[in-house]
């Protein structure tokens, strides 16, 4: 079975997946039973010089074309952001093809618009590589743990804050001269404010906790604090206190009932499992009360272990065609009723 995939996209991580798609085609097919042929990509820059080898034609930077192309079976989208990536993805959907994205922003906001259109031409959208990279935490979270009331999800969601409090905490670094090391080092983007700011995090915490107690939480419920007001004097006060300063993206269920999501610099006992959770690392724990405490640590961000969680996502849609979804963050059914797989 050849599954045709349109990628949208193919920068650090839709480079590194197709690249992946291309050399590795013959392994992927033996191990999981599918075909996955790249017939297209697109990009914004048709003249970039990528890491992958393609004959000239699957390149374009019409990426509407590729959505509604009807040789196209499934489309991997990204190119990051809400604009054009909202419509892309809701015009393949729409056409009743399954989705793999990895675009945190896009499932955060307008994750239920999307879920719902995915619902009514009954493909599946999946987003593994949206929190946590390469970590597997979404499937176990919507899979998994659905049997699970869960108590707390919480942990260090974003690679690039870490880096920076790590180097601060470990080599005494000043906030300003860490980010720009984490921009030398292509941890830290040019321009650091998603990061910085928490609203990354905020968006991996608003999905970790939709997921988590099945009800929506968006983006802007989720209080929010950055790390750019935390100085090295904080950390070596932390220090001196046998404490270590870390940016927590945290859920839980409030005493009235309303889900409490947030996100912000908190100071953690040394001996704390998240205090050890050293430069891009990121690590989630879920906690419940038949599975205690679950923690799925790794690479939280980079292309091949982006790529790697949206590889087991491409393969599972198209080894099941049209079957089961993955149950939704966003579709706003309460949780012990949304089994339907
Ligand atoms: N980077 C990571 O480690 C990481 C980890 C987890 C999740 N993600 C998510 O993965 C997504 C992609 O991130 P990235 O780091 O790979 O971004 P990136 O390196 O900036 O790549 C974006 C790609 O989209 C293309 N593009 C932009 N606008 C387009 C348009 N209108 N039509 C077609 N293509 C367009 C760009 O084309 P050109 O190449 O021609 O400019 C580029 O290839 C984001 O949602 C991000 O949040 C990234």
């Amino acid at each position: 079975m050849t599954v045709r995939v349109g990628v949208l996209g193919a920068g650090t991580v839709g480079g590194a997946l197709i690249t992946r798609l291309v050399a590795d085609r013959d392994a992927i097919r033996l191990k999981s039973g599918v075909d996955l042929e790249v017939r297209k990509v697109a990009v914004r820059d048709l003249g970039k010089e990528r890491p992958f080898n393609l004959p000239e034609d699957r390149l374009t930077d019409d990426s509407l074309a590729v959505v509604t192309d009807p040789a196209i079976d499934v489309i991997v989208e990204v190119i990051g952001g809400l604009e054009p990536a909202g419509d892309l993805v809701l015009a393949a959907l729409r056409s009743g093809k399954p989705v793999v994205t990895a675009n945190k922003e896009l499932i955060a906001t307008r994750g239920q618009e999307i879920t719902e259109a995915a619902k009514r031409t009954g493909v599946s959208v999946m987003y593994e590589a949206a929190v946590g990279g390469g970590i597997p935490v979404i499937r176990p979270l919507a899979e998994s743990l659905s049997g699970e009331d869960i108590d707390v999800v919480s942990g260090i969601v974003n690679g690039t804050t870490n880096y920076i409090l790590t180097a601060m905490a470990k080599e005494g670094r000043a906030y300003e001269d860490a980010l720009t090391e984490a921009q030398r080092l292509g941890y830290a983007e040019a321009d650091p404010g998603d990061d910085v700011s928490g609203r990354d995090a905020a968006f991996k915490t608003s999905i970790l906790a939709s997921l988590a107690f099945g009800e929506r939480v968006a983006p802007w419920e989720v209080e929010t604090e950055g790390i750019e007001n935390v100085t090295a004097e904080d950390v070596a006060a932390a220090s001196a206190r046998g404490e270590v300063i870390k940016l927590i993206g945290s859920a839980r269920r409030g005493v009235d009932g309303r889900v409490e999501a947030r996100v912000e610099p908190s100071s953690l006992p040394a001996d704390h499992p998240l205090a050890g959770v050293s430069g891009v690392t990121n690590a989630i724990f879920i906690e419940g009360p038949s599975v205690g405490r679950l923690l799925f640590t790794g690479p939280g961000a980079g292309g091949q272990a982006t790529a790697s969680a949206m590889l087991g996502d491409l393969i599972q849609v198209a080894s099941r065609g049209r079957a089961p979804r993955v149950r939704s963050a966003h579709d706003g059914t309460p949780r012990r009723q949304v089994l339907h797989r």
